[in-house]
């Protein structure tokens, strides 16, 4: 794992939407499709805000930009304000010219008896666009990616997983109250994400400084999901100052 720290978590955040604008325009010449793995969050916010600025002010075209988010709560219905289908168009998709049908998130809306055959065909989709070009991680407190929590598999691909309970004091405040975070999610799995090509996971504040360390320098261990990132050969935390604290 390669890290970056810098000063200011707003400055971090223009070097990662550039990033990914170079990226699309590089897959735009190629005649390729560029495909987006997006995560939801307070970490994202200023990518999301900066690439949308790029998009009005610089001209720069999601035309070609195919994205899948991480995961969603379930069940959860994509009206709701707390869901993330909600908070990617609220922070990005309204606002630029990407294609409705060129956007994926898991469906929190599905019945239950539906979520295995929806998972596989997640996974089915993304190898048929031909794999994540780029991910985008933000890091929680229990050390999941996605929402892997701990004790998700190295090989776990997209499925659904009951939420630590760690992840749902951290959403309480967004729901008013812990009784009101769902219990379950749907989100890709650790394989899922291992096999994109390129990985930047953003952390930024002290509140994620132990978490931090322990996934760049503890042991490989699915009681940190994040430190399987460990044996990914393109992969870069993006942290500030705070989010650095502890690390050696
Ligand atoms: C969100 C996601 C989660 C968050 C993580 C950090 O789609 O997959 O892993 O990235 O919980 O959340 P924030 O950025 O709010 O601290």
């Amino acid at each position: 794992i390669h890290n970056v720290i810098f000063k200011d978590s707003n400055k971090a955040s223009v070097i990662v939407a550039q990033e990914i604008a170079n990226l699309i325009k590089k897959k735009e010449k190629l005649g390729e499709k560029c495909v987006l793995g997006l995560a939801t969050g307070s970490s994202p916010i200023k990518v999301y805000e900066e690439l949308v600025r790029m998009h009005k002010e610089e001209g720069l075209s999601f035309k070609n930009v195919v994205t899948f988010n991480l995961d969603e709560y379930y069940p959860m219905q994509k009206t709701n304000t707390q869901s993330y289908w909600y908070f990617m168009h609220e922070h990005l998709f309204n606002h630029i010219d990407i294609l409705p049908e060129n956007i994926n998130i898991p469906n929190g809306e599905i019945p239950s008896n539906e979520i295995y055959q929806f998972c596989i065909d997640y996974e089915m989709k993304i190898k048929e666009a031909g794999g994540l070009d780029f991910q985008l991680l933000g890091i929680g407190r229990t050390g999941h990616i996605g929402f892997n929590e701990p004790g998700s598999h190295f090989n776990s691909g997209t499925r659904n997983i009951t939420l630590d309970h760690i992840t749902r004091i951290d959403a309480a405040p967004a729901f008013l109250g812990i009784d009101n975070v769902p219990k379950v999610a749907i989100t890709m799995g650790i394989s899922t994400i291992r096999r994109a090509k390129r990985i930047v996971l953003l952390a930024w504040g002290i509140n994620k400084a132990a978490v931090v360390q322990k996934a760049i320098e503890g042991e490989v261990t699915s009681e940190i999901p994040s430190s399987y990132l460990q044996h990914h050969d393109n992969v870069t935390f993006v942290l500030d100052e705070g989010a650095s604290e502890e690390l050696t």
